[in-house]
């Protein structure tokens, strides 16, 4: 079959590789009908990202038709599903609360997790060795791991890309919202207004955010999220805390949500600084929207973290997160948890996840797509594909 392959950085093609075969009886195979790339991908791209391994398949939101079963799947061939970005063995300690990304079984390389966290946390698709290598839905064909489990069942009439971001996006920035505990009257800023930003944005009016101001540097994006409702910040043009000081009163925003992650631009002492310890590799992470975020929020406020972060972070001012008495939420999304309530959003017409696409595209074209959303040419905010 035809798949994504992760060559190097800056370097994947779309390349012939086996089909993949039901491995565990728990296991179901998908002909991937529509596909997308995600921000995620793009560290891997960038090669920042530790473990991946040349050959890995890429690809974390995907969807399809269910083509073959193992005998304990609960699937019939013909379904179609989405399936979420983190895998699930739906019995663990933490499956049980619904933490499904920190699920204790799911991930086959669990070992090399423990070493590293501690803990060993979930397996997901097509995201590196340390989260279990497995392959993505970038492809013709997956293998989905516990399928009775971890798939949702689509509603008849509904089309591929009305339900494909629940893979990922949109209940990624649903549960940052969500972690920003949104009380009537409040406000909150969210920094980077790529497809996590836009639809954090659209989940904070969801969950009653009274005002939402979103900072970015491409304009395009910003459109988008005053589409969504939003106030926004260019931060090439403005003093950002000076700004959210001023736009919320004096106080600063209730919550800030960073939907970038650790590949923040900016060209301020700090972020040269970060640019050249990460490209020595003597850090992962390029932290500069976290010591915004500290700054930037209201005493006693929260601080959401959906964007990834890989390592040691250094600078960042914690005694004053510690002195205005902030709380810290992140972690990858626990999707599965999410689905039932933002499938019903969507068919009541709340929200429609279209809005965010602005590229379709073949899979065989995988490779220039990646450099397009990379760059953010050609006003690209979203990219799908199909096979
Ligand atoms: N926690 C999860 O489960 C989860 C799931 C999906 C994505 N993510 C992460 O969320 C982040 C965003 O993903 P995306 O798909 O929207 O990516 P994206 O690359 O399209 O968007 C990132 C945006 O951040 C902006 N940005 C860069 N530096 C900034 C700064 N200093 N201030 C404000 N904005 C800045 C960029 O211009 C860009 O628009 C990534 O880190 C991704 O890995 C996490
Ligand atoms: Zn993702
Ligand atoms: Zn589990």
């Amino acid at each position: 079959m035809k798949a994504v392959v992760w060559h190097g950085k800056h370097d994947v093609r779309v390349d012939e590789v086996p089909d993949p075969k039901i491995v565990n009886s728990r296991d179901a195979i998908l002909k991937i009908t529509t596909t997308a790339i995600c921000g995620s991908d793009l560290h891997l791209y960038d090669g920042v990202i530790m473990t991946m391994e040349r050959g890995d398949v890429l690809g974390h939101e995907f969807m399809g038709e269910v083509v073959e079963v193992g005998k304990d799947s609960n699937l019939q061939k013909g379904d179609r599903v989405i399936v979420p970005f983190n895998i699930a063995c739906g019995n663990c300690h933490y499956c049980k609360k619904q933490l499904f990304s920190v699920c204790d079984n799911s991930n086959p390389n669990a070992v090399l997790n423990e070493k590293i966290y501690g803990y060993p946390t979930a397996g997901l698709y097509g995201f590196s060795h340390l989260y279990g290598g497995y392959n993505g839905g970038q492809a013709e064909y997956v293998r989905v791991a516990y399928s009775d489990v971890n798939p949702l069942k689509i509603p008849e009439g509904m089309t591929d890309e009305q339900v494909l971001f629940l893979t990922d996006i949109f209940p990624t920035g649903f549960m940052a919202a969500e972690n920003c505990n949104i009380q009537p009257g409040d406000t909150v800023a969210i920094w980077g207004a790529g497809p996590v930003g836009q639809f954090a944005i659209r989940s904070a009016y969801l969950l009653g955010a009274k005002d939402v101001i979103s900072i970015d540097n491409i304009p395009d994006r910003l459109d988008m999220a005053r589409e969504g409702g939003a106030r926004t910040l260019n931060f090439d043009t403005v003093n950002v805390l000076q700004e959210l000081k001023e736009m919320t009163g004096g106080r600063g925003p209730d919550s800030c949500i960073d939907a970038v992650g650790m590949e923040a631009h900016g060209t301020d002492l700090g972020n040269v600084y970060d640019y050249t310890k990460q490209a020595l590799r003597m850090s992962a992470d390029r932290p500069n929207v976290l010591r915004q975020m500290i700054l930037a929020c209201a005493k006693a406020g929260t601080l959401s973290v959906p964007g990834v972060y890989a390592g040691m972070i250094d600078k960042i001012p914690f005694g004053i997160a510690f002195g205005k008495g902030l709380t810290w939420k992140m972690g990858q999304t626990h999707v599965q948890k999410y689905l039932p309530r933002l499938l019903k959003h969507i068919q009541d017409g709340d929200i429609d996840p279209t809005f965010v696409i602005t590229h379709r595209l073949s899979l065989k074209d995988a490779p220039q797509a990646y450099e397009t959303f990379k760059h953010k040419r050609d006003n690209c905010i979203k990219v799908v594909m199909t096979p």
